[in-house]
């Protein structure tokens, strides 16, 4: 028996925003696994915003997606069919397969998940990861002390949601900028924070002024162009900036000038530190106890949007990088 797979493909590179003819869903046939493999059928596929840095033919962290070829990414499914003990059918697993319907696999790279603890797409955010890396970047690099201000950008997508919440647990003020005033709502109301706002309608000097009225001593930076510039100045001595990502730039056609208020960091004393999560892979036990302990006691909400079939799964993207989601981007298969 084979199963039929459809997978998304990348037909062209893109050009500023992707759009849809970027984009191609084949059929694929996935055989019978052999001695030591077994068969996923995905139940959800992530869409991340890293994965528009993939879509450029350029040297990275990861290597670019190629054209003619499925794209691949986090996912997480069960164990359909089975010739590998360590993987029963049955099994649920979080893998890098996404972007395709089923895959064979001999176990490599496959973590077994346990659908007791959470719904299965939380695999793929605040227990994924995306939930590590608010969890490491903000504690490791942040390390938020009680009492501190702490600013997130983005901040009702996946990471920003739960770095402000980890910030309230630790005892600092929480502070969130987002693009709708329905997730600045959000973040107040259900989320915890102590203050957000628009910066698609707010001025951003007044807006940080007033919410952060003692000054910024964490800002975790998601976003990158005018936000970086303002929150430069509103940096406390000895502030940190975990720099995780700057999605305002990932469809820029040229590179963009850097904030005019950098010299800033010398007055005060700013540490400002890049990082990819996989840096961090050893918090990760901590992470799942920690993270999953306040998931279990209510002390932490997470939101997801679910975009369902693979033909979709190109259009959730793209709605990504516009802000349509709130909380994490998951495809359901
Ligand atoms: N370093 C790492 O290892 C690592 C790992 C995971 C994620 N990241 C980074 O973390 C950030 C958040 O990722 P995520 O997975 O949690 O995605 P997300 O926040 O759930 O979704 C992306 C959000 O970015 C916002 N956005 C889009 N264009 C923007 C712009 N021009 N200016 C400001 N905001 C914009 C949108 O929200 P609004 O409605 O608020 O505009 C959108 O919902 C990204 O920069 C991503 O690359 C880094």
């Amino acid at each position: 028996m084979t199963y039929t797979s459809h997978e998304v493909h990348l037909k062209s590179r893109p050009d500023g925003m992707p759009q849809p003819e970027n984009f191609e869903v084949a059929s694929v046939e996935v055989d019978e696994p052999g001695e030591g493999q077994f068969v996923v059928r995905n139940h959800f596929m992530s869409v991340d915003p890293y994965m528009r840095g993939r879509m450029r033919d350029v040297k990275s962290y990861t290597p670019p997606f190629q054209i003619g070829q499925a794209m691949d990414g986090g996912s997480v499914g069960e164990v359909v069919a089975s010739q590998n003990e360590t993987f029963p059918v049955g099994s649920f697993v979080s893998g890098g397969q996404g972007w395709r319907e089923y895959y064979i696999s001999d176990g490599t790279g496959q973590q077994q998940i346990d659908p007791s603890l959470a719904p299965l797409s939380a695999f793929l955010g605040v227990l994924g990861m995306p939930g590590l890396t608010a969890y490491a970047g903000l504690l490791a690099i942040g390390e938020p002390k009680e009492g501190e201000t702490v600013m997130v950008s983005a901040a009702a997508g996946a990471v920003g949601s739960l770095v402000g919440q980890i910030a309230k647990i630790k005892g600092c003020r929480a502070v969130g900028s987002a693009g709708s005033d329905d997730k600045v709502q959000h973040l107040v109301d259900d989320l915890g924070f102590d203050a957000a706002f628009n910066y698609k309608t707010a001025e951003l000097h007044p807006a940080l002024a007033e919410h952060c009225p003692k000054g910024i001593d964490v800002y975790f930076e998601n976003v990158g162009g005018a936000m970086l510039e303002a929150v430069l100045l509103h940096m406390r001595p000895f502030g940190r900036i975990p720099v995780c990502g700057m999605i305002a730039h990932y469809n820029d056609t040229e590179p963009k000038p850097g904030p005019k208020t950098l010299i800033s960091v010398i007055p005060n004393r700013l540490k400002i530190q890049g990082f990819i999560v996989t840096d961090y892979a050893g918090m990760a036990p901590d992470f799942h106890r920690e993270v999953g302990g306040w998931l279990k006691e209510g002390k932490i909400q997470y939101r997801e949007t679910v975009v369902e079939g693979i033909d979709n799964a190109p259009s959730a993207f793209i709605d990504l990088l516009n802000g349509v989601n709130t909380g994490k981007m998951v495809v359901k298969l």
